[in-house]
């Protein structure tokens, strides 16, 4: 497991951008796997697929089904499940919930959230051959209120320094930086020898993630880091109408399309 993890992320750091994206299902994951290193499958699929306000909501069971799906389109890049909120307080809950996912999804690894808080939980499945991916910066299931990015103050920035070197002195194979100004994110960068993967956290990251959704310009996200690169909401809409027509005036099914 852990080879496969060094092969695929790594022995990237300082050598080659690292490229992740997230996935919640078979048929996105098919069609991302060639082009990236990292496929996550995120607890955002909360506010994404189901309309939650937070990723709360999120548990389980939801987290496994999506993986499965997941798992069934990725062949060669690494896949990691987030673990949701409330299902590793403590050091065997996270234990067995975490063995559960990683059997029943066959995932390479998990990602939760937090940083000096949890490295004492996150130690322990190191000790158990966990692979674990940190997560600090905005980290979703904790904010509070507005979404402000991290690493404004002098207090905010040392803290984030601290959680990164205890994140990584604890084993995790990379982190995840959500919405950290850039100069922090540089200096987190360079002080530590695993990976750091950014997301609205600036070019000096080692690699970089997007929720895939944004990215296809299926969300009305309006975050200042999501580049849309397509807006397949408008090209789903041109095809519906197109059916619409072909069904109300009866050019669909021709009998190209009939047995
Ligand atoms: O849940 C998620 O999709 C994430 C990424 C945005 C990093 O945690």
């Amino acid at each position: 497991m852990l080879t496969k993890i060094s092969r695929l992320i790594l022995k990237k750091k300082n050598k080659s951008k690292i490229v992740c994206l997230t996935a919640y299902s078979k048929n996105i994951a098919e069609e991302i796997d060639s082009y990236v290193d990292l496929i996550l499958v995120g607890d955002s699929l909360g506010s994404v697929l189901y309309n939650f306000e937070t990723t709360r909501k999120v548990n389980l069971s939801m987290m496994i089904e999506h993986s499965k799906s997941v798992r069934k389109g990725v062949k060669k890049s690494l896949m990691i499940v987030d673990m949701p909120f409330n299902t590793y307080n403590n050091k065997s809950q996270a234990l067995k919930n975490c063995k559960k996912v990683m059997k029943e999804t066959k995932c390479d690894g998990i990602k939760l959230e937090g940083g000096r808080k949890i490295t004492e939980i996150i130690k322990y499945l190191i000790k158990f051959k966990i692979p674990v991916m940190g997560h600090i910066g905005i980290t979703p299931q904790t904010v509070r209120g507005k979404f402000r990015y991290k690493g404004k103050t002098d207090l905010e920035i040392k803290n984030l320094l601290k959680d990164s070197k205890s994140l990584e002195e604890a084993g995790v194979f990379a982190i995840v930086l959500e919405c950290i100004e850039k100069k922090v994110s540089k200096e987190i960068t360079g002080s530590i020898k695993i990976p750091t993967i950014g997301i609205g956290s600036s070019k000096f990251c080692d690699g970089q993630i997007l929720v895939t959704d944004d990215l296809l310009g299926l969300t009305d996200t309006k975050v200042k880091f999501v580049k849309r690169y397509t807006n397949l909401k408008s090209n789903v809409r041109n095809a519906v109408k197109k059916f619409k027509l072909d069904v109300k005036s009866g050019s669909y099914p021709s009998s190209k399309y009939s047995y």
